[in-house]
């Protein structure tokens, strides 16, 4: 195992020390305004491999890639239409990732050999620093083993993937907390594959009412379409009616995830409050830092109760749900 650097962004030289990294070739996770990410050039095959050996990522799951703004987007990918100019304007830098046609500058392996590929100008500052300094586009998929929650503070990362990235930039809390909506722009209509940091009624504003893409887990289009994704190793469920309703055995050691204070907190060995004032943006921001937190109490059982299902409520519930199936109903993961 080699060793991993953790330096703080506000450190003198970090961001070009860790640009350094990127450009020689190594693994950098760094702080964006929705998680952590595993970054390498994107243009170099072989630092990209490095990305799913270091995750244990399955090959089929493309990459999105990060950069700077709209223009060194379009090399590489095709930005030219009107709907992508509007998004672009609207949300870049910011929690959307678009799905256009690529240029012959993406490798294959960043997109598991689609004709398309992600891309996304973050909206943290470290981000956008380490990007500008690289001077390339960055490959990063989460900071996190594959399948399991996405981190959002360095700390998460440095438990998971200590001696599989050499330098990690400590930037502090994510202040979004869930990944990037994924808009697809390469059908007649733009089509949502994942729900994110920017709800679709934000994106509806924009371009009017769009699709939501059903997903079919045996040949997902995004991982984050898997039936089981974002999941702690304690089994969750997601409650049907409030805490006061929820059986628990005698003995049972039972860990609950709600979005405001519970009326009755002592039959649980430990609860998560997402937001004291049920605030659905500082919800999200928490949310997998809770996840994870409870997870490794090594409790019997997580209930999450359940959110509003407006604005970032829907991506918090979709994270929920993908956490909530048992293993073995999930044709998709052996
Ligand atoms: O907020 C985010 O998006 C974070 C930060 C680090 O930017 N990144 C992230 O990456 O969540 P990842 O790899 O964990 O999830 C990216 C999703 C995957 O589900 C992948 O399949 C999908 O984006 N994706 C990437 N390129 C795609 C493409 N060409 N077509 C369809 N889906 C794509
Ligand atoms: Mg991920």
């Amino acid at each position: 195992m080699k060793e991993t650097l953790v330096v703080d962004v506000s450190t003198p030289g970090a961001i070009e020390q860790a640009a350094e990294v990127i450009r020689a070739g190594g693994l950098v996770a760094f702080p964006t305004e929705t998680v952590y990410g595993l970054g390498a050039d994107a243009c170099n095959p072989t630092s990209v491999a490095r990305i799913f050996e270091a995750k244990r990522r399955p090959s089929f799951d493309p990459l999105i890639v990060h950069v700077a703004d709209s223009n060194s987007a379009s090399f590489y990918g095709d930005l030219s239409g009107e709907v992508a100019r509007r998004l672009t304007e609207a949300f870049w830098p910011g929690p959307l990732t678009l799905v256009v046609s690529k240029t012959s500058r993406v490798p294959p392996i960043v997109t598991a050999g689609l004709d398309t590929v992600g891309l996304r100008v973050p909206a943290h500052p470290a981000a956008l620093a380490l990007i500008r300094a690289a001077n390339r586009g960055i490959a990063a998929p989460s900071a996190n083993p594959f399948g399991y929650v996405s981190p959002t503070n360095a700390r998460h990362v440095a438990e998971q993937l200590r001696g599989r990235v050499d330098l990690i930039l400590d930037g502090g809390d994510c202040p979004v907390g869930v990944e990037s909506t994924i808009l697809a722009l390469t059908a007649a209509r733009p089509v949502i594959l994942r729900l994110g940091g920017v709800p679709p009624e934000q994106l509806e504003r924009v371009l009017g009412p769009i699709e939501r893409f059903v997903g079919n887990v045996a040949r997902p289009q995004a991982p984050g379409q898997l039936t089981r994704h974002y999941a702690t190793h304690t089994p969750l469920q997601i409650s049907k009616g409030n805490e006061l309703e929820l059986e628990i055995r005698p003995g049972e050691r039972v860990g609950l995830i709600t979005l405001s204070p519970p009326q009755c907190r002592h039959r649980f060995v430990a609860v998560e409050v997402l937001s004291e004032s049920g605030d659905l943006r500082e919800a999200a921001a928490n949310l997998f830092a809770a996840l994870r937190r409870l997870d490794s109490l090594c409790l019997d059982r997580l209930v999450a109760l359940p959110v509003p299902e407006i604005d970032l409520g829907m991506a918090i519930m979709d994270r929920l749900r993908r956490c909530a199936v048992p293993w073995e109903d999930d044709p998709a993961m052996p």
